[in-house]
């Protein structure tokens, strides 16, 4: 459908039309050029604590209705990292494009592990959008994994084994560390919904505090590999034109890399605390 299309006056009903997979959502119906209603934002919230991710193809928005549209779910904000030469400086270049021998976003092409955003820091990012502008035609899918499922799917003696436990959060570039480690339960309790989900990734978490290196680090890679099973993931194949909303309190994405002659070029932005009340 072509968002577009939509005749002047009339609304087309929301549809939610869930992934199959282990969380996800697609919503039809919107032109997020225009503002929502409040019954509107109502659903896409609810929605979204349900699914974790959601997704609106075949839009064409601007840089300044993408920041419009992120306010309905808290407040955005410049990205921790610098980007110099932004218009509007809630917007980040996600993109592998460089112009006149520089890089016009971050992340370039490589494969990006699963991780949850920011979880370096002592309050990491809690929902992150992205807007697809131009995409390689192999490779550079984003794909997400529920902690929740993952969670839920743990057997008691696992459950009660890693309950209170704390793990340490650290990104591969030390520059974008804090001096003091930041740490986080490795068992997390989503602050809106109440349910608890595994907060560990591959990409940014460290070491599990208070135990021997190596018993931690088994316990570790037995927790990532679990709760990266294919049984908790769902893969995003990008066309121009989504937009994909993802809550990082309750899932981990990763993307795979693709060919760095091939352009990909998104806008992102990001949104601290709890904006889905
Ligand atoms: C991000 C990220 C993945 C992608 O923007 O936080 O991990 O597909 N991006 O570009
Ligand atoms: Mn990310």
């Amino acid at each position: 459908m072509n968002a577009s299309s939509t005749i002047a006056g009339t609304m087309n009903p929301l549809q939610i039309i869930t992934t199959g997979g282990a969380l996800g959502a697609e919503i039809r119906g919107l032109d997020l050029r225009r503002g929502l209603d409040a019954d509107t934002v109502r659903t896409l919230r609810a929605a979204f604590l349900e699914h974790c991710v959601l997704y609106y193809r075949d839009q064409q928005i601007s840089q300044q209705d993408l920041v419009r549209f992120t306010r309905h779910f808290g407040k955005p904000v410049a990205h921790v990292r610098p980007q110099p030469d932004r218009p509007i400086e809630e917007i980040f270049v996600i993109s592998n494009v460089t112009e006149d021998g520089k890089p016009i976003g971050a992340l370039g092409s490589e494969e990006i592990p699963f991780h949850s955003d920011l979880s370096y820091l002592p309050e990491p990012g809690t929902i992150s959008l992205l807007y697809a502008l131009e995409i390689p035609e192999v490779g550079g899918e984003t794909m997400w994994a529920s902690g929740y499922a993952a969670y839920e799917a743990l057997d008691p003696t696992m459950k009660d084994r890693i309950d209170g436990l704390n793990a340490v959060h650290r990104h591969p570039i030390d520059a974008l560390n804090t001096p003091e480690p930041t740490m986080h339960p490795v068992v997390r309790t989503h602050p809106e919904t109440g349910r608890k989900v595994i907060y560990v990734s591959p990409h940014l978490t460290h070491h599990i505090t208070d135990m021997e290196r190596e018993d931690g680090r088994a316990l570790l890679d037995e927790l990532i590999a679990h709760a990266t099973a294919e049984r908790f993931v769902w893969k995003h194949r990008w066309q121009v034109g989504d937009l994909v909303m993802w809550d990082n309190r309750c899932t981990m994405h990763r993307r795979t890399p693709f060919d760095d002659r091939q352009r990909r070029v998104m806008w992102r932005t990001q949104v601290f605390g709890a904006g889905t009340r």
